[in-house]
């Protein structure tokens, strides 16, 4: 099994699909507040990606080895969720944490991206989790050059939020993406620099680091898909999908909506 490399035109292809995943997350940015379910949320995100988007939201009916079909077209995954939480008629409320994962096909090629929501006041320690997350997450795409390794990034992730105080998951990584969702290689959140693949231009895959406020340990519910922490402490995750260029990175799950890098990227 082998790394596929994309063209050009891939490029250009997978970042229209990253654009409109982006725009998913922007237009439901809006409707996240106390009382809508996140089957409400579902239902707006399907109606958008397939008649204005006319595109595939790639979840439906998704069904990798060992698991049963997910059931809807976006992961919706609360406080202690960590990852693939399924949308159901439980309204939001004031102060829970919710990551939203969309996942958009367009002409074929992918798009993936994740972000937090605070639902109404969030406590401090929940607002912590959240954009502590998101600084781990560019601390691995701020890795991403040719002839860096996958190693690089996991090791700053981890370093990242260790020194917060934070863990991080290790059951569930980024992944290489494409035509294929869920592609080679597997791209660890934690790790050693100087270890595993080389970068190389025209690699794509995602950075999506699942950070927990308090141990690592995580199991799965009775649903076959939603993802908890063991010790129900908080959990928070972003996501963006990246092409390796010829002197760094491109991330191609972007927008107008788009939350801006952290200071440590921009300068
Ligand atoms: N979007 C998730 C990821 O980042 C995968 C979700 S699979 C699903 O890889 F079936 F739960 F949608
Ligand atoms: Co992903
Ligand atoms: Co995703």
């Amino acid at each position: 099994m082998t790394i596929t490399i994309k063209s050009a035109d891939d490029i250009a292809a997978m970042r229209i699909a990253g654009r409109l995943t982006s725009e998913v997350l922007d237009m439901l940015a809006q409707h996240v507040k106390p009382g809508i379910t996140t089957e409400q949320l579902d239902k707006i995100a399907h109606d958008h990606i397939v008649h204005v988007q006319k595109a595939i939201p790639a979840p439906l009916n998704y069904q990798p080895a060992g698991y049963t079909p997910y059931p809807k077209s976006i992961c919706t995954s609360i406080n202690h969720q960590v990852c693939h939480g399924i949308p159901n008629d439980r309204p939001l409320k004031n102060g829970d944490i919710v990551n939203i994962d969309v996942t958009v096909i367009k002409d074929g090629w992918h798009g993936d991206s994740s972000r937090m929501f605070v639902v109404g006041e969030g406590s401090i320690a929940a607002k912590r989790l959240c954009s502590f997350t998101y600084e781990a997450m560019w601390k691995g795409i701020q890795k991403v050059k040719p002839g860096a390794r996958l190693g690089d990034i996991g090791h700053a992730i981890q370093t990242f939020a260790e020194n917060a105080g934070f863990s991080v998951v290790r059951e569930f990584c980024g992944h290489g993406i494409g035509q294929v969702f869920h592609e080679e290689p597997q791209v660890l959140h934690y790790g050693r620099p100087g270890t595993l693949d080389e970068l190389v231009p025209g690699m794509v895959f995602t950075i999506e680091p699942m950070i927990n406020a308090g141990r690592r340990e995580i199991k799965e519910m009775g649903d076959g898909w939603t993802i908890v922490t063991k010790d129900r402490s908080l959990s928070a995750q972003w996501e963006h999908t990246i092409v390796v260029t010829d002197t760094g990175y491109e991330v191609l799950t972007v927008s107008d909506g788009s939350p801006p890098p952290p200071a440590f990227i921009t300068g």
